[in-house]
């Protein structure tokens, strides 16, 4: 039977990355995407790959909807190797400034996706008592922080701290199931169009401005492709390495931040 790979976020940057990584391996992957169009895109272009494919629109926000994906998965598969909670949006303004529809985009997808794929899919997995792999997709502003980043940055320490209280419990019970968390920097993909996908427009035009200026978007321009991502994620993996740092060149910045906490 093939390894069976669900990646949330799937149908573009990071998780398209991961998605056509898991499929190179001879992997059955299941795509999980809010937005049909691409999603109905790669599902077409990896099948005609060769590779199995199941596309279910998700929205990850939702409890129901996650618990949809999962039901659909272990339907048509019976079993999940490796889960990448990675769907992810962005929104940036001074924090106080943030109105609650910002707050509840951002932490209902980039932290309450993943508890939904926690709460979901960890009971199916347990069951399963086969090795398998959890991969949280955090950031780098999982571990430090950086102004105008504040609903982000809180979502993704909330993502860092459960993927480490996760790990601890399931190693207390000699669990098969292994933890990773990917902490990456830079990356060129389309989170600074996230407002693509919100559910309200009301606090748009601002929240863009400030995200999307032409510094930040050169930033971006220059970072790393998602196919590398996808390696040092594939890699890890194989080691067993709980923490994915992608960028070496920010281990000084977290370092600094904890001689700050000490
Ligand atoms: N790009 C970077 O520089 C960077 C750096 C660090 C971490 N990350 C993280 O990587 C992850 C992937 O982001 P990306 O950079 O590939 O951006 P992206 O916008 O290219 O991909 C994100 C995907 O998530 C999907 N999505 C949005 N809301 C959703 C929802 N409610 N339910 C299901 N899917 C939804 C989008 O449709 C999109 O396909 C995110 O968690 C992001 O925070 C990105």
């Amino acid at each position: 039977m093939k390894q069976v790979a669900v990646i949330t976020g799937a149908a573009s940057g990071i998780g398209r990355g991961l998605a056509e990584r898991f499929a190179t391996e001879d992997m059955a992957v299941v795509l999980a995407d809010i937005e049909e169009e691409p999603l109905a895109k790669l599902e077409a272009d990896l099948r005609a790959e060769g590779t199995t494919v199941l596309a279910v629109q998700t929205d990850v926000s939702k409890a129901d909807s996650v618990e949809n994906l999962a039901a659909q998965t272990y339907t048509t598969f019976g079993a999940v190797h490796i889960l990448c909670n990675n769907a992810g949006v962005v929104c940036s303004r001074p924090i106080w400034e943030h109105t609650l529809a910002d707050w509840e985009w951002v932490l209902g997808v980039n932290l309450w996706g993943v508890i939904h794929g926690i709460r979901t899919f960890v009971p199916r997995m347990l069951a399963q008592e086969t090795e398998c792999h959890i991969v949280n997709t955090a950031s780098i502003l999982g571990l430090v922080r950086s102004p105008g980043t504040g609903i982000y940055t809180v979502s993704k320490h909330g993502v860092v701290a459960l993927s480490e209280t996760l790990a601890d419990d399931l190693a207390q019970m000699n669990s098969k199931i292994q933890v990773h968390v990917l902490c990456p920097g830079w990356v060129r993909t389309g989170i600074l169009d996230s407002a693509r996908n919100r559910p309200d427009t009301e606090s748009l035009p601002n929240s863009q401005n400030t995200i999307a200026s032409q510094t930040v978007r050169a930033e971006m321009e220059a970072g790393m492709s998602p196919a590398e991502i996808a390696d040092h994620v594939y890699n890890a993996i194989q080691a067993g390495t709980f923490y994915i740092h992608t960028h070496p060149e920010h281990k000084d910045w977290i370092r600094a931040r904890m001689d700050k906490v000490i």
